[in-house]
């Protein structure tokens, strides 16, 4: 049992892919400031993140973003308990940025370093929206980088259910995003365009994977969707853009809600936690609340800017951390395939 200490105050930072981000939370779950500096723009331009750009934004921006996240919290580096750093899963030259900051930030104001899980930081966006809720509890995380059906047993203790065999959700939206010309962000933008579209017009195989009744596929999807359009192409038919977007949104949908229901109801769960940044999906979420509530069980999602990439999630996952004791030293390195558990 943890003894919660309510006025400590730690710094998150956040760097692992395309967003630099600080952030001070005081108490593991009240957001004094949140600052997210996106490198969207620079990465439109090529289609998707570019890993060494992405590295050179970061360490451009970090300081500024550091420096902002402070004054908006009106705190002062002196006044900062703990910092909280992201040092993995991600782009590795991403990541370092943020590592070594931190270090040296801690080194030179004297102050505990506690590297943090980024796909834990985003189940733990959760406790910040919903600050009532503590472990245990099944969770579903999708991000771009993974999808995973998790147990949270207690602070900073996982177990794995399932998990992608190979895209993630978020990659499958982002691949097909590109195939359709919808380009980078590629969710967003699916999910913009689903809207106008016809989600029944296509019938895309919604993946299982032999033996495990809680492992996801979206590869299976994905083909399907570039065979559909190259098949469209060589007959010279038109692809209505809207239609496959909807109709791949749903298929999407249809495979997380129902392995997620399936745990819920296998484990005897009467709540699901569902994080990271396909967590912003409009449509997933209603349909992941409409199977919730027919099966009486309680849906806990953050605000859509904390499913995606933030530092107050990182300083939230890393006050438990913190009261865990957990503390890193000089030694802290930059993990790219970091596991989650
Ligand atoms: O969690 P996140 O911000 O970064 C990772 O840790 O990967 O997730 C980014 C992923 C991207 O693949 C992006 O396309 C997807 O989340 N995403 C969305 C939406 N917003 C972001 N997918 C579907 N619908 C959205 N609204
Ligand atoms: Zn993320």
């Amino acid at each position: 049992m943890i003894e919660e200490k309510k006025d400590l105050l730690v710094l998150g930072i956040e760097s692992s892919c395309d967003e630099t981000a600080a952030s001070v939370v005081r108490g593991g779950r009240e957001v004094l400031s949140n600052v997210i500096s996106s490198q969207i723009a620079l990465h439109t331009l090529y289609g998707g993140v570019v890993p060494e750009l992405a590295s050179r934004k970061h360490i451009e921006n970090i300081d500024t973003v550091l420096r902002q996240a402070l004054r908006e919290a009106d705190v002062t580096l002196d006044q900062i308990d703990a910092i909280a750093v992201t040092y993995g899963p991600g782009l590795v030259g991403a990541l370092l940025v943020g590592v070594a900051e931190a270090k040296a930030i801690a080194f030179a104001a004297d102050k505990p370093l506690v590297g943090v899980n980024h796909i834990e930081g985003h189940v733990c966006a959760n406790l910040i929206a919903h600050p009532e809720l503590e472990p245990p509890f099944l969770c579903l995380i999708v991000s771009g980088g993974h999808t995973h059906l998790a147990y949270m047993k207690d602070y900073g203790q996982f177990e794995i259910l399932g998990r992608t065999r190979d895209d993630a959700a978020g990659e499958a939206f982002d691949k097909v995003a590109r195939a359709i010309g919808l380009g980078y962000p590629g969710g967003p933008k699916i999910e913009k365009a689903a809207r106008e579209g016809n989600p029944h017009a296509y019938e895309f195989p919604r993946g299982k994977v032999d033996g495990s009744a809680y492992d996801f596929s979206f590869s299976g999807m994905k083909s399907a969707v570039l065979n559909e359009l190259n098949r469209a192409e060589m007959k010279g038919e038109t692809v209505v853009q809207a239609d496959v977007a909807a109709s791949f949104q749903k298929a999407v949908t249809d495979v997380l809600v129902t392995h997620a229901m399936s745990a819920v109801k296998d484990l005897g769960e009467k709540r699901l936690v569902l994080a990271g940044g396909v967590a912003s999906n409009g449509a997933l979420r209603a349909a992941l609340d409409d199977a919730c509530r027919k099966s009486g069980v309680t849906l806990y999602c953050p605000p859509p800017i904390l499913c995606t990439d933030n530092a107050a999630m990182i300083a939230a996952a890393g006050y438990y951390r913190y009261l865990g004791g957990q503390r890193d030293g000089w030694d802290l390195n930059a993990i790219p395939n970091l596991a989650l558990g």
